[in-house]
């Protein structure tokens, strides 16, 4: 019994028809509309849809930045209550984020080292030996290939945009949160380091059961990482399920149209084979 507990899916984010509405009268939006989902722990979530269907609403939402006009939000199974400052706090431990622009994530005037401390600080580890803090952030740093002592005593602006993104990442392996919203994480860099990065934040996903939710508008990277995924329409859940499921097989005419205006290019992924 206990085997068959430990091999079901532990829902780690929910929601039951979440909605934001921003304005009133004729000025109204109603940026999200009703959402229901159920992300899993360890589960690599992709929410798909053009410009302005509502992802980053939904993201800041998830992440208590904003309040919705409607609905709830489950986390761990517990209705989210993030009402006062010390919950938020408290809540916050658990959820991370990474969004469009890597330098708008580090204090400038903070130095790598110090960077990677906050983190190790912000696990409890503040009264580690400093022997102990620096093994963690090499392992941290090798974890997306960089090299700690070539970081140590830089400031953030001192790396290049790939390097910028890795380090995003070895603080996100620090952190261990059991969330991590990634809205368009990659946006800024090639296509190969894109790969790459989105390559360790799975890995760090299925490594720590750390539930990753993608927000792109790129349906084939969406098919590349994810476990499962949520087509966004105009503030609307229109389709959902498994990766192979939505893509290989979409219901909808506008995740076929989604599909169809994917470039060429991910015709090399051979979404045939699967
Ligand atoms: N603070 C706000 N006040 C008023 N309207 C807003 C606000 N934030 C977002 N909106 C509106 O809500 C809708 C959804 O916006 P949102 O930023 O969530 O879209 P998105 O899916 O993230 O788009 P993109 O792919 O371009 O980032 C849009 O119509 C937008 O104009
Ligand atoms: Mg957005």
């Amino acid at each position: 019994m206990a085997e068959i507990r430990s091999l079901e899916k532990k829902s780690c984010l929910s929601g039951s028809g979440l909605t934001k509405v921003f304005g009133f009268g004729n000025q109204k939006t109603v940026a999200v509309d009703h959402v229901d989902f159920n992300f899993y722990e360890g589960e690599v979530v992709s929410i798909v849809g053009e410009s302005g269907s509502g992802k980053t609403t939904l993201a800041k939402m998830l992440l208590g930045l904003i309040s919705s006009t409607e609905g709830e939000i489950y986390f761990q199974g517990k209705k989210l209550d993030i009402r006062t400052q010390r919950k938020k706090r408290e809540y916050w431990k658990n959820i991370q984020a990474i969004f469009q622009d890597p330098f708008s994530s580090y204090n400038i005037f903070n130095k790598i080292d110090s960077v990677l401390l906050d983190c190790i600080h912000m696990r409890g580890g503040r009264k580690f030996s400093h022997a102990k803090k620096v093994e963690l952030m090499i392992e941290a740093c090798s974890f997306v290939n960089l090299k700690f002592e070539e970081l140590t005593n830089k400031y953030p602006f001192e790396l290049s945009g790939g390097q910028m993104q890795r380090l995003m990442i070895a603080r996100i392996f620090l952190l261990k949160p059991q969330v991590l919203l990634a809205d368009e994480p990659t946006s800024m860099i090639d296509a190969s380091s894109r790969a790459t990065i989105l390559d360790y934040l799975t890995k760090l996903s299925k490594e720590t059961g750390m539930t990753t939710i993608f927000i792109t508008h790129d349906i084939g990277l969406a098919y590349y990482v994810s476990d499962t995924v949520y087509i966004m329409e105009r503030g609307k859940f229109v389709e959902s399920g498994s990766a192979d499921a939505v893509i290989l097989t979409p219901k909808e005419p506008y995740t076929q149209r989604l599909i169809n205006d994917v470039p060429k290019i991910y015709e090399a992924w051979d979404l045939s084979t699967v």
